[in-house]
Order: C-alpha cells, then sequence, then structure tokens
C-alpha cells in the first residue's frame, strides 16, 4: 500500500485507473458527437473518422463505466475477488447513485453509437446523447451535495468543455498529415471556438471549486486542495502548449511552414498525454479526498438496514462512496467491510 497523506491499496489503484478510463473514453465519445456539430471545418473523410472514433469510444466508455460496478463491490469487500460477483453487494452498488449514473450515462452512449447511421437527425441524438453522457457524472460523487442542480449545471458544463477540445484531437492530428491546408482552417476555427469554450470550462471548474470547499486557499491544507493544485499545474501545461498552438503552430501551417505540421502534431500528442494525466489526478482525486467544506453530511440507510440488517455496514458504506466519501473518512481498507470506524460523506 502507497501513503501519500492519503492510502492507495491494489483495488484503490484499479478503480482510479477503471474511474479515468470511463472518463477519458466518455469524453472522448462526448467531444467526437459535439464536434461533429460545432466544427463546420472537418470535410467528409474527417468526419467520417470522427464518427468512428465516437463509436468505439461509447463503447469502450459502456465497458469501462459498467466496469465500475464490480470494482465498487471489490473494494467494498476488501478487495476480493469473491465481492466484485457477490450478487448482494453488486445489488446495493447499482442501486446506489453509481448505478443510477451508469444508467444515464449508458442512455448518452446509446444513442452516440447512432453515429454509426451518417444522417443529420443521428447527428443531433448523439449531441443530445453527448449533453448526457457529461450529465452523468452529476449524478453521483461530490456534485450531489447542496445546491445540487447549480454543482450539476456547472460539471456538465464543465465537462462539455472539456469534451469538445477532447474530441479535436484526433481530427487535427489526422488531418494535418493529409492536408496542412485544410487543417490550418479547421485548427483556425477551433482556436476562435475553443476561447470561449476554454473560458467556460475554467469559470465552471472555479465554480465549482469555491462551491465545494468554501475557500480555496485554506483547502490548500487538505489532500483535497492538495491534489486538485497538481491538476492545476497539469491544466496550466495544457493551456500553454494550447496558447502554443493557437498563436505560433496555427499561423505558421496556414503560411506553408512545413516545421509547423510536425511541430503541431507533436504539441497535439503532448497535450493527450496532460489530458491523460488531468484525468488519473482527477480521478484520484474523486476517489481518495473530499472537500472538507461539505464532510459530515450523512447519508439515508434505512431501505437496506430495514431487509437485510446484516448488510448494514456495507449499505452504509455503499451510499458513502457513492457521494464521494473521501478515503480519510470511509474507514480505510480492511477487509472484509472497510466500515470499522464512523464513516462521514461529503
Ligand atoms: C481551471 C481549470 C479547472 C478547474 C478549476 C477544475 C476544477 C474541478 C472541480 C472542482 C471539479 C469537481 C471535483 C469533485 O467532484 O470533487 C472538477 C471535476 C472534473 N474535472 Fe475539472 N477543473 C479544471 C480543468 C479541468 C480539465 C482541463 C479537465 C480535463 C482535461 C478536467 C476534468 C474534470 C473531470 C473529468 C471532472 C469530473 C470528475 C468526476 O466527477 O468524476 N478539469 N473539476
Amino acid at each position: 500500500m502507497f501513503s501519500f497523506g492519503f492510502d492507495v491499496d491494489g483495488v484503490t489503484a484499479v478503480s482510479i485507473l477503471v474511474k479515468a478510463g470511463a472518463c477519458l473514453a466518455s469524453l472522448t465519445a462526448a467531444g467526437s458527437a459535439l464536434a461533429l456539430l460545432g466544427l463546420s471545418r472537418l470535410d467528409d473523410d474527417s468526419a467520417r473518422a470522427v464518427r468512428r472514433l465516437a463509436v468505439a469510444g461509447a463503447v469502450a466508455a459502456a465497458v469501462l463505466s459498467a466496469l465500475r460496478i464490480p470494482v465498487r463491490a471489490s473494494f467494498l469487500m476488501g478487495g476480493s475477488f469473491s465481492g466484485a460477483v457477490d450478487p448482494v453487494i453488486l445489488g446495493m452498488v447499482a442501486d446506489s447513485p453509481l448505478g443510477t449514473s451508469l444508467w444515464v450515462r449508458l442512455a448518452g452512449l446509446a444513442l452516440i453509437c447512432l453515429l454509426v447511421v451518417n444522417r443529420s437527425v443521428t447527428r443531433w441524438a448523439a449531441g443530445v446523447g453527448a449533453v448526457l453522457a457529461c450529465t452523468s457524472f452529476a449524478l453521483r460523487g461530490h456534485t450531489l451535495n447542496e445546491p445540487r442542480l447549480v454543482l450539476a449545471a456547472l460539471i456538465t458544463l464543465h465537462l462539455m468543455g472539456v469534451a469538445f477540445w477532447v474530441g479535436v484531437f484526433m481530427p487535427l492530428h489526422r488531418l494535418i498529415r493529409i492536408d496542412a491546408n485544410a487543417a490550418g482552417a479547421l485548427a483556425e476555427e477551433f482556436g476562435r471556438k475553443a476561447v470561449r469554450i476554454v473560458a467556460a470550462l475554467i469559470a465552471a471548474g472555479a465554480a465549482l471549486l469555491v462551491l465545494l470547499t468554501g475557500n480555496p486557499v485554506a483547502a490548500l491544507a487538505t489532500p483535497y486542495g492538495q491534489i486538485l493544485a497538481v491538476k492545476l499545474g497539469l491544466f496550466a501545461t495544457l493551456l500553454a502548449l494550447a496558447a502554443l498552438n493557437k498563436l505560433r503552430l496555427t499561423p505558421a501551417l496556414r503560411a506553408g511552414d512545413p516545421r509547423a505540421t510536425v511541430r503541431l502534431r507533436r504539441s497535439i500528442r503532448m497535450e493527450v498525454l496532460a489530458v491523460l494525466a488531468i484525468l488519473v489526478t482527477t480521478a484520484t482525486l474523486t476517489t481518495v479526498a473530499s472537500p472538507e467544506a461539505h464532510a459530515g453530511t450523512t447519508v439515508s440507510l434505512a431501505r437496506y438496514t430495514d431487509q437485510r440488517p446484516e448488510f448494514a455496514k456495507v449499505a452504509e458504506l455503499v451510499d458513502a462512496l457513492a457521494l464521494g466519501a473521501s478515503g480519510a473518512t470511509r474507514g480505510g481498507s480492511s477487509p472484509p467491510f472497510r466500515t470499522s470506524v464512523s464513516y462521514r460523506s461529503v
């Protein structure tokens, strides 16, 4: 087990990686759907490639998101395989906010899969699917707190901005190799739209931070604030790369500078790496830490304890985890039930 001010054992590490993978695949699927609607400079070939990526991303997202249910069940049962396949524990997890979020996400991903048919109506349906996939993040975790509707709207907006950004990577990277001129036009269009989209993404992220922590500066003394600071450092790198692309490399590509094609492709690959690092950091943040401002709220357990008193402890933790309880407050990782100390949920 590793300790960074919070504990990361094997099953916690698997939870973080599966969550980050599900998030990346969901954002790729949603972002590709949004790119099809939002970018007029996509030629037919690029649009076909984007549709294929959207569908592949949606399938991967569905598998990885569904995998979170047995991974959570295993975590509850001390990281054991038997926990991952225990029907009662699986039922509890599926019945928790994580399960609700999964159903909404699957509905959104199914709509995105309609892109296998190339029609205007399927593109709009996929756009609705992208919104649903992003909204699914609001249905479990820290954003279930009050003011719930505001937090839900902010996280959905935050993720739609991130998704649109992610959605442009592949078509741009691909087009630079095939047609530098067309790629320059696409990069210019994205650069123009990105200014407003990134501003909205930052504003939504900052508002979430203030609402969740109460005081972001004071939160720096907590694991939540510290992991978020790492995320913001990575985000600054991503922003610097985006600025380089927009202000230097895109004009050079438009001017026909052959070195710009190589440099812009490399810069996009680095942006992808920065996004991956941010997603792993965010998955770590939402798995092992919670904003202190909300610690201490309890959750309703009656629907489980009434039926099966012997599972009361597990039920407590199912809800606490689905609501984003921190690693520090959820009773550590001692098998069989990780509820040996009283938990606090966010
Ligand atoms: C100024 C920049 C940003 C700020 C201030 C910010 C802040 C936040 C905050 C406070 C949350 C809520 C976390 C929680 O539930 O406890 C969040 C969620 C999230 N952010 Fe950001 N963020 C920023 C940029 C980004 C970027 C660039 C990405 C991706 C590349 C990203 C990906 C995510 C994801 C995936 C979630 C949802 C986590 C989940 O519920 O599983 N954020 N962000």
